[in-house]
């Protein structure tokens, strides 16, 4: 199989409208925060998701790439074209979500969940499920690295696959199809080694094709992480491990500081919370954690 060095333009689209973006942003700048929120609040009404807490820096620069699309030159006018156009929701909320993600993004984290976390977690199973929950998971890279380590920690030992729970949850209904379609670019697959990459996927016409057995070990399911609440599709709402990783990094610290609070009481005792590396634990919480190996960011639950 090649070794994945090409670049496949996912949202070349999207890259340039960026740059268009950033021509148009003066003129949305200048203008007054409450024609921005009552786009901010006409979204939350119509799609339930609430980007007011979300860092308005990012908001800001996001937005610009739909105004520059949709020819508006302000947020008055964009909220007049997205309440005219209503498809123009999908997009609007697909620029408002980063997905920048991949395979085994910092490997290091996966070398030491690879090592020391799951194999201890699998110990202490005594025959209940492992449940697994990636809050964020974007196009199912993370989620899909957690089931390949589980893939191939089980392989050797006699761990029926059945018993093995992963969540992926995200607000984006089309990174979640594309999660489950599980294509992906030679972009996304930067930093897999190259024995899982022949294992577990095929090349054909450019893109690289995940095996149908790690496709079906994790389910998929909208949600909101702001909402303190856990996707109902996982049925119960207690985790050995919540990977939450490069999410919170995008919400202003009230909103950050209270996810992560509500994602911590869906931990069991001795579980996990993996967190993004630019990511911080609040000295507060921290007092319920034991941060596992320095900087990798996972935390174990006294
Ligand atoms: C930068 S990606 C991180 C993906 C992956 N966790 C990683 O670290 O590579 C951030 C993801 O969080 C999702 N997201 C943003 N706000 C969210 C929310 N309120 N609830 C659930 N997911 C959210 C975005 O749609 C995006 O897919």
């Amino acid at each position: 199989m090649p070794s994945p060095s090409f670049k496949y333009p996912y949202k070349t689209t999207n890259f340039v409208l960026g740059v268009i973006g950033i021509v148009f942003a003066p003129i949305s700048i200048m203008e007054p925060d409450y024609n921005l929120n009552e786009l901010l609040e006409y979204v939350k009404e119509q799609r339930a998701v609430d980007f007011s807490a979300y860092r308005m820096s990012t908001i800001k620069r996001r937005l610009n790439i739909r105004l520059s699309a949709a020819g508006s030159p302000d947020y008055a006018a964009y909220y007049r074209y997205v309440t005219e156009n209503p498809a123009e929701l999908d997009d609007l909320i697909d620029s408002l979500t980063i997905k920048v993600s991949c395979f085994f993004r910092n490997p290091f984290v996966f070398e030491a969940l690879h090592e020391f976390v799951i194999p201890e977690l699998l110990d202490a199973l005594n025959g209940d499920e492992l449940r697994i929950w990636c809050a964020g998971c974007a196009r199912g890279e993370e989620p899909y690295s957690i089931a390949i380590l589980l893939k191939e920690l089980t392989r050797k030992e006699d761990i029926c696959l059945r018993k093995i729970f992963i969540i992926g949850s995200d607000i984006d209904r089309e990174a979640l199809d594309d999660a489950e379609n599980g294509l992906y670019s030679a972009e996304s697959l930067s930093e897999i080694k190259k024995g899982y990459l022949d294992r577990y996927f095929t090349f054909n016409n450019g893109v690289y094709r995940l095996n149908e057995e790690i496709i079906s070990m994790v389910t998929f399911a909208y949600h909101d992480v702001t909402t303190a609440s856990t996707p109902k599709e996982g049925v119960f709402s207690d985790y050995h491990m919540i990977l939450c990783r490069n999410v919170l990094i995008y919400f202003e610290r009230g909103l950050y500081e209270k996810v992560l609070k509500g994602l911590s009481g869906f931990i069991l005792k001795d579980g996990y919370l993996v967190m993004g590396e630019a990511e911080h634990m609040p000295l507060e919480l921290m007092k319920g954690f034991d941060e596992t190996l320095a900087r990798t960011k996972i935390f174990r639950k006294k």
